[in-house]
């Protein structure tokens, strides 16, 4: 574990997705902030749930004075709209999309955004991301230096997990692409692929490399540190668990796709009782446990290690 590890002049922005809504990416991104900031890292959240964003609620901010409608309307930069949230080093970017008519960001606005996100002053930056595989979401975890997924052990959740693996794979392999010429290249092999006899996403990539000799460079670079780390929350017992390492097995096969099981979070009965007593996320009690898990975690996705099939607690 490494939290005092030079990280530079330049912030180390971390994205948290996963397609399917209320898997937990929200309160994950609000325990890793607090997780990171604890370790005297100075922490950024912004709230870039383009539906639906809360991250407020979770610490416990019932008005804030600014929001990111004041980056977008009256062009103030991001770092006037940070709001303390009462803990040390940790500081957020509430969110509040109501003004975006059309329902999706435009591309300049888009660009101008994550500009701004690039250039806040901290050492991490966290993104809160929303449910869904629209592309302003998968650009806001393709921005990020840490892709981090997050996935309940459900059927549901884990099939909407691997389309948004697979859709963000795509755009990257697209923008990469598209910058040499070649932009309907994964479109069109991958309609055609029963013709190439190409089985899966894995295989329609060695394609494009033995078939595009001058890119395979640039692809191999721009895919040197491309990995998903993932997250599985709501975990009830070990058998659970081992959906993890599966859903890691899985994208590796398929799309060939680094990708990481960083570690898991028991579902907290006690959380959801107190929630409904307490109503404020911001003041509930976190249990121990679940602060080591969030730790594992946190040491994991710095480190770029993951999960052993005998780090497994027994239960
Ligand atoms: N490990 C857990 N144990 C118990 N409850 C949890 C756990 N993780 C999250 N929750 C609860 O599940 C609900 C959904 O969580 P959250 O809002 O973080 O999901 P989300 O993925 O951000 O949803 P959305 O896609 O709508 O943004 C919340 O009420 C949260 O408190
Ligand atoms: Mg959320």
């Amino acid at each position: 574990m490494n939290f005092d590890e030079k990280m530079g002049s330049k912030a180390q922005i971390w994205a948290v997705g996963g397609g399917k809504g209320g898997t937990g990416k929200t309160f994950l991104v609000s325990r890793l902030a607090i997780t990171l900031a604890a370790q005297h890292k100075k922490v950024i959240v912004v709230d870039t749930d383009f539906g639906g964003a809360n991250i407020h609620s979770f610490f416990g901010i019932k008005q804030a004075p600014k929001t990111i409608n004041h980056f977008f309307e009256k062009k103030e930069p991001l770092e006037n709209l940070l709001i303390e949230t009462g803990i040390e080093n940790l500081q957020v970017i509430v969110g509040d999309y109501r003004s975006i008519s059309s329902g999706s960001l435009n591309v300049a606005l888009k660009s101008r955004l994550f500009r701004h996100i690039r250039n806040l002053d901290a050492d991490y930056i966290i993104l809160d991301l929303g449910g869904g595989t629209g592309n302003d979401t998968i650009d806001a975890l393709l921005l990020a230096d840490r892709m981090i997924v997050v996935a309940v052990p459900e059927i549901t959740s884990v099939e909407n997990l691997y389309q948004f693996i697979k859709s963000t794979f795509f755009r990257k392999l697209k923008t990469v692409l598209g910058e040499h010429g070649l932009r309907d290249t994964v479109k069109d092999i991958w309609t055609d692929r029963k013709k190439y006899g190409i089985k899966n996403v894995s295989e329609m990539l060695q394609y494009i490399k033995n078939n595009n000799a001058p890119i395979n460079a640039i692809l191999d670079r721009e895919l040197a540190d491309f990995a998903f780390y993932v997250v599985l929350n709501k975990v009830r017992n070990s058998m659970e668990i081992k959906e993890g390492f599966s859903i890691r097995s899985i994208c590796i096969k398929h799309f060939g796709v680094d990708t990481r099981f960083v570690g898991y979070i028991e579902y907290d009965i006690q959380f959801w009782k107190n929630l409904s007593l307490i109503r404020d996320l911001s003041k509930m009690h976190i249990s121990q446990s679940l602060k080591k898990d969030v730790l594992f975690i946190a040491e994991n996705i710095i480190n770029g290690d993951q999960m052993r099939m005998t780090g497994i607690k027994n239960g």
